[in-house]
C-alpha cells in the first residue's frame, strides 16, 4: 500500500471524523478508463435516501470572529447504509470496488476508483472563510455555480445557507455539483444539501407541520427523519425560491459544460489538484465553465446575450504540495500557463503544511 502520513496541527480531531487533513492514497492505476458524464436527477438522490440519517455540525471559524454551523451527514451513518444494502448480495469475485469498499479503506483516495469525496477536506473551509469575504458572492440570485470536486460540499453549503436564509429571488439561481463518483454524491453530497435546507429559516413552513414545530438546532448532533413531506417540502422550496440545484459525476474530461447549462459566474474547486496527471482536465474543465465558446452556445441554443460577457469569479483552495504524489500548486500554476490562464494567490496559510487559495483568470 502506497501511503502518505504525515504529522500537522490536530485539525482532524477538531473537524470531527469525516474531515481530514492527512493524505493516503492506495494503488495507482495509471490506466483507468475515464468515468462518463451523467447527471443524477435530485428524485433520484433522495429516493436513495434511508428512512433515517444522521448528522452532526461542522463549526466553521470565520475571520470575521463568527462562526458558520454547517451541519454534515455522518460518515458511519453512510457507511450502515450501504452495510443494510448490500446485506444479502453475494459478490463477485472480480467485482469492481464498491462504495462500501472505499468507504472501509484505510486510505482517503483511491486513483480512478474513489477520489475521496467522502470525507471533508480542509481546503475547503479556507474557501468558505474567503468566500464569506467576496463581493462577488453577496448577492447570489440569478447566478450560475460550479463546484468541481464537491465531495462534501462546504464551500456550495456555505453558498447555499446564503440562499436560504435570504429573499427569494426573482431570477433563477444554479448551484451544479459535480463529483467523480454517484455514491458520493449520494452518500453525502444530497444529505449535506438536504440537511442544510432543514436547518434554515427556508424550512419552517415545513417544522410547523411537524409535532414540534422548534427549529432545530445546527450545533448538536440528530438524526433527521426521511419522510415523503420532507422530500416534498424541499423541493418545492427550491422551486419557490428559484434554487436549482443539479448533480453531475464522472471524470472531468468528459463533463459538458453547455449540457449543463453553459457558462457559469463562479467556479469553485478545493483539494483536487493533487494528481499532476489529471491536472490538464481539470483546468480545461475550468476554462470552458469560465469562457464556453461562442460555437457551442450557438449550437445548444442557449441565449447568447445571458451568457457572453459574464465575468467569472474562479476559486481553487488546496495544499501547497501533496508530499509524494507530486501534485501541488507549482505544478498546477505551470499547467494554467500552458492553458492560457494566470494565477493570483488570493489567501495564503504558512505554517505547516502550507494552504494557498488561488483566483484564475483567463486571457483573453
Ligand atoms: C480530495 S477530494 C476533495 C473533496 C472536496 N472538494 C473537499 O475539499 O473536501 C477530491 C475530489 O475531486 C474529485 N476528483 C478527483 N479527480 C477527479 C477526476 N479525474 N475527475 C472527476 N473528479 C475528480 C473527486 O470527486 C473528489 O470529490
Amino acid at each position: 500500500m502506497f501511503k502518505f502520513d504525515f504529522d500537522i496541527e490536530d485539525a482532524d480531531e477538531a473537524l470531527g471524523d469525516n474531515t481530514t487533513t492527512i493524505f493516503q492514497k492506495t494503488g495507482d492505476k495509471e490506466t483507468t478508463e475515464a468515468q462518463p458524464f451523467s447527471e443524477i436527477p435530485i428524485s433520484q438522490l433522495l429516493d436513495a435516501l434511508p428512512s433515517l440519517i444522521s448528522y452532526s455540525p461542522l463549526s466553521v471559524p470565520l475571520s470575521s470572529g463568527k462562526y458558520l454551523n454547517i451541519v454534515r451527514r455522518d460518515l458511519f451513518d453512510a457507511r450502515f447504509q450501504l452495510i443494510s444494502e448490500s446485506e444479502g448480495e453475494p459478490k463477485a469475485e472480480d467485482e469492481a470496488l464498491s462504495a462500501l469498499d472505499f468507504i472501509e479503506a484505510p486510505s482517503d483516495l483511491i486513483p480512478g476508483v474513489y477520489e475521496g469525496g467522502l470525507k471533508t477536506w480542509e481546503c475547503s473551509i479556507d474557501l468558505v472563510d474567503h468566500l464569506s469575504n467576496a463581493p462577488e458572492i453577496r448577492d447570489l440570485h440569478g447566478k450560475r455555480v460550479l463546484e468541481i470536486g464537491c465531495g462534501t460540499a462546504i464551500p456550495s453549503l456555505y453558498l447555499l445557507l446564503q440562499l436560504f436564509s435570504s429573499n427569494p429571488g426573482t431570477k433563477e439561481t444554479h448551484i451544479h455539483l459535480q463529483d467523480y463518483n454517484t455514491s458520493v454524491l449520494e452518500l453525502v453530497t444530497l444529505p449535506n444539501v438536504l440537511l442544510n435546507w432543514y436547518m434554515s429559516s427556508s424550512a419552517a413552513a415545513y417544522h410547523e407541520t411537524q409535532d414540534s414545530s422548534a427549529a432545530p438546532d445546527p450545533c448538536t448532533p440528530s438524526e433527521l427523519p426521511i419522510t415523503s413531506e420532507l422530500k416534498q417540502a424541499f423541493l418545492q422550496s427550491l422551486k419557490e425560491r428559484k434554487i436549482s440545484i443539479r448533480f453531475f459525476s464522472g471524470s472531468w474530461e468528459t463533463f459538458e459544460v453547455f449540457a449543463s447549462g453553459g457558462k457559469y459566474n463562479i467556479v469553485l474547486t478545493s483539494e483536487t489538484m493533487y494528481e499532476t496527471r489529471s491536472l490538464p482536465w481539470l483546468i480545461t474543465l475550468m476554462k470552458s465553465a469560465c469562457e464556453q465558446s461562442l460555437e457551442d452556445l450557438a449550437s445548444s441554443q442557449l441565449s447568447l446575450k445571458s451568457h457572453v460577457g459574464i465575468p467569472c469569479l474562479c476559486l481553487v483552495a488546496a495544499k501547497v504540495l501533496y508530499f509524494g504524489v507530486g501534485g501541488g500548486v507549482a505544478e498546477f500554476l505551470s499547467a494554467l500557463k500552458d492553458h492560457g490562464g494566470q494565477g493570483e494567490t488570493v489567501w495564503e496559510q504558512k505554517q505547516g503544511v502550507g494552504r494557498k487559495i488561488i483566483q484564475v483568470r483567463w486571457n483573453t
